[in-house]
This record gives C-alpha cells, structure tokens and sequence, in this order.
C-alpha cells in the first residue's frame, strides 16, 4: 500500500482529507504520526508558493509524497488583506475572536461600503523527485460586521458565502466541507489523482 504524507498538524485537516481518500489504496498519515520536528518556514508570498514549500521540504525530507496547503482570506476594501498573513492578521498572542475583531477594525477604518471577501486555498502535491502540482480553491462571500455562529474556525463567524444570509460559523462541518475552498481544491486534487491510478 502506497503512503501519502499530509503535511499539517490539524486534525480536522487530517479528518477532511482522509474522508476525501477513502476509496484509494492508500495510507494516509499526518505530521501529527511523526517525532521529528520538520521546521518549515512560510516566507512565500503566495498560497501556492507556500504550499509548496511546505510539501517540497516534507517530501525531501522523508521521501514520500506529499500534500500540502494554505489558505486565508482576502478582503477586497482591505486591497486583498490579510491574505497570505491571515493566521497572523494583527499581531502573534490575538485568539481568533480578537483577530476577526482587528479586520473589522481595519475595515472600518477605510470608509469603504464594499464587503466583497474570499477564503482562497491552495493545495500542493509533491512526489519525490518530481515537480510539484498545484490545486486551488476559492469560496466567494462578504464580510458582516455583525459576527455570528459558534462553529468553525477563523475569520468564519464574519464571513457570509455569496447567496446565503448564514455566516459559515452557522453551518455544521459537513456543509462547510462541501463548499469550502479548501474542499474545492481538494476535489480538485482527488480528481488529478483518480485519472494517475486509472
Ligand atoms: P492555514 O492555511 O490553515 O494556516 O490557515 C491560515 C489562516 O487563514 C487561518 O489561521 C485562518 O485565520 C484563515 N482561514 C483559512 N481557512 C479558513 C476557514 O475555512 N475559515 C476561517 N478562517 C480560515
């Protein structure tokens, strides 16, 4: 049986892209199943250039394929903002809620009436020796002032998906999972990745 390495620590990460393999012959393992510590710096300035990065040193590492992604959210008054930064949007010590609380400062603070906002996700695949493949994403939506929901992670509880009322902190998991960029770029990947076995 073939291994693929994801190279995350998150759990839901690990849980989501399992579900998505499934039906492969494959065994699908995690940082989370290894002692040694990697140290990856994401210093790209792009999701996908860090992406790669992140599966590039796993799979050079430990020579094995790799997926990888990265992801946040643009926010188009914000000229894009906080982007490839949104895990740090703010300052190192804010929890989510402080964070989400910051981009609304900052929101406010341009003037601007429009909230037109995405989550974009960029999935990489490494194998060894081979050049990288890039997957993405995008979940179009606009940002509320008046944050909602207790699920989800994130920016979630200020982000509403384009034709729907519900921030995506309202929506349970699997709904999030159908639609969510990171989902679409995964789709992407099983896709890519069904037609190489076949
Ligand atoms: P990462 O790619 O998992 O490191 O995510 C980077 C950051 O983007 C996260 O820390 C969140 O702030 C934000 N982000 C990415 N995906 C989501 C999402 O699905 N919901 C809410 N925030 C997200």
């Amino acid at each position: 049986m073939k291994t693929l390495l994801v190279a995350t620590k998150n759990r839901g990460k690990v849980k989501e892209i399992c579900k998505k393999l499934a039906g492969f012959d494959l065994e699908v393992r995690s940082l989370l199943d290894l002692d040694n510590a990697l140290a990856i710096v994401e210093d790209a300035d792009t999701f996908a250039g860090n992406a790669i990065k992140k599966a590039r040193t796993v799979s050079d590492a430990l020579e094995v394929p790799v997926l990888a992604d990265d992801s946040g959210l643009e926010v188009d008054a914000l000229g894009g903002r906080p982007g490839i930064y949104s895990a740090r949007f703010g300052g190192d010590g804010l929890d989510d809620e402080a964070r989400y609380l910051y981009l609304l400062e900052q929101l406010k603070k341009t003037e601007r009436g429009d909230l037109g906002a995405r989550f974009r996700c960029a999935v990489a695949y490494v194998e060894p020796g081979a050049r990288p493949v890039v997957f993405d994403g995008t979940l179009e939506g606009t940002i509320t002032f008046d944050a909602r929901g207790d699920r989800g992670f994130g920016y979630d509880p200020i982000f509403i998906p384009r034709g729907d009322v519900r921030t995506l902190a309202e929506y349970d998991m699997e709904e999030k999972n159908r639609i969510s960029h990171r989902a679409k770029a995964l789709a992407a990947f099983v896709d890519f990745f069904k037609a190489r076995q076949s």
